[in-house]
């Protein structure tokens, strides 16, 4: 195996003069916690998505559990979610003592199969949490059709389309992650925006508990800090440098890949792309339970690090049987490193590293 210098990390954020420049602001402002920043962050989102508002939050997971508690979900209720996603939701779904309804993908997109979803719906059903994967909407055109709220879950995706409408601005309820290698990052943190007033001033009695005449149930502290608002906005302000740069690194991923045999990523019609992720899946590994790590560990050898997109299908986690897609996706899906700071230096190593896995 031949040992490389330098390795190209799977994910970086992109942080540059106008973070930096932000943070110092706040740091010499001396008002740390939640404040001016916060509100200015929130209208900033909110504006990008066409939505009336936003809570920031201080991580996406709380997110979600604020959203659920926000539509009154709790004991006695059902949430539809797909299996191929990080645990986040349905550790959200049992925060608030709700059953999560784990259904089945649909492996060309990896989103949620709406057929699945709509076999998993009963009486009990209040929600679908619907996450858009890899930067790619999940077909919000089948799902809406089945009349159940929608919690988006646009952790993974923003500034995509699905038939003209942006992600994040069609569901009740959207939620965002901020996290560090997100598409947008502060760190740490989320927001919960609506177009629905009344749901936004629910989520922000459950934001906080202080100052209330009396105890708000499901209420806690999950808040941002200004200093994470500061750099999330002057991220804001360069999501669309950073989409492009993805756009343009995504199709060198594809024209390097052309004739490999593996799956690219597909666009179905209607939808776009923002490469959150570049996922291939090597079909030949279906039925290899570690030909995955094996892939990986070659890469990383070749100083390139890769990732299986989703580390483990929630079905797995509640012992259940019956997810194909998911269980082909965990056995066939690699995420190859793709962020707008990548170096052209980093990109012909990665190259170099694809070439020696597949020419
Ligand atoms: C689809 C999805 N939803 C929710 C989350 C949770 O976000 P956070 O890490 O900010 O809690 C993540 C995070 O990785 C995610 O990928």
């Amino acid at each position: 195996m031949t040992t490389v210098a330098t390795m190209v990390p799977h994910s970086r954020p992109s942080i540059e003069t106008d973070e930096f420049q932000a943070a110092i602001d706040v740091l010499r402002s001396r008002r740390l916690a939640q404040g001016g920043m916060v509100e200015q962050f929130e209208r900033g989102m909110a504006a990008y998505l066409g939505l009336a508002g936003g809570v920031a939050i201080s991580s996406g997971t709380a997110a979600l559990e604020v959203a659920l508690r926000a539509l009154g979900i709790g004991p006695g209720d059902e949430v539809v979610l797909p299996s191929y996603v990080c645990a986040a939701p349905l550790l959200a779904i049992q925060r608030v003592g709700a059953m999560p309804r784990v259904v089945d993908i649909d492996l060309e997109t990896f989103g949620i199969d709406p057929a699945a979803a709509r076999q998993a719906l009963t009486s009990k059903t209040k929600a679908m949490i619907i996450p858009h994967l890899f930067g790619l909407p999940a077909d919000l055109t089948t799902l809406e059709r089945l009349g159940v709220p929608i919690i988006e879950d646009c952790a993974q995706t923003l500034g995509a389309t699905e038939q003209g409408r942006a992600v994040g601005s069609v569901g009740l309820l959207t939620i965002c992650s901020f996290y560090a290698t997100k598409l947008l990052c502060t760190g740490e943190g989320g927001m919960v925006l609506s177009r629905d007033e009344s749901l936004l001033e629910r989520v922000r009695m459950l934001r906080e508990y202080d100052e209330a005449p009396s105890l708000r149930p499901g209420a806690t502290n999950v808040k941002m800090t200004d200093l994470q608002a500061a750099i999330g906005l002057a991220q804001l302000n360069r999501l669309a440098f950073f989409f492009e740069r993805r756009h343009a690194l995504a199709d060198e991923y594809r024209a390097m890949l052309n004739g490999t045999g593996l799956v690219q990523p597909i666009v179905p019609a209607g939808r776009t792309h923002v490469y959150y992720r570049f996922v291939v899946r090597m079909p030949d590994l279906h039925d290899q339970v570690d030909g995955i790590s094996r892939v990986i560990a070659r890469f990383e050898g070749r100083g390139v690090q890769c990732r299986k997109p989703v580390f483990r299908s929630l079905h797995r986690y509640l012992n259940l049987d019956g997810f194909p897609a998911a269980e082909e996706a965990e056995c066939t899906a690699l995420s190859i490193p793709l962020f707008p700071s990548l170096t052209d230096e980093n990109v012909a190593q990665v190259h170099m590293a694809l070439r020696l896995e597949w020419s």
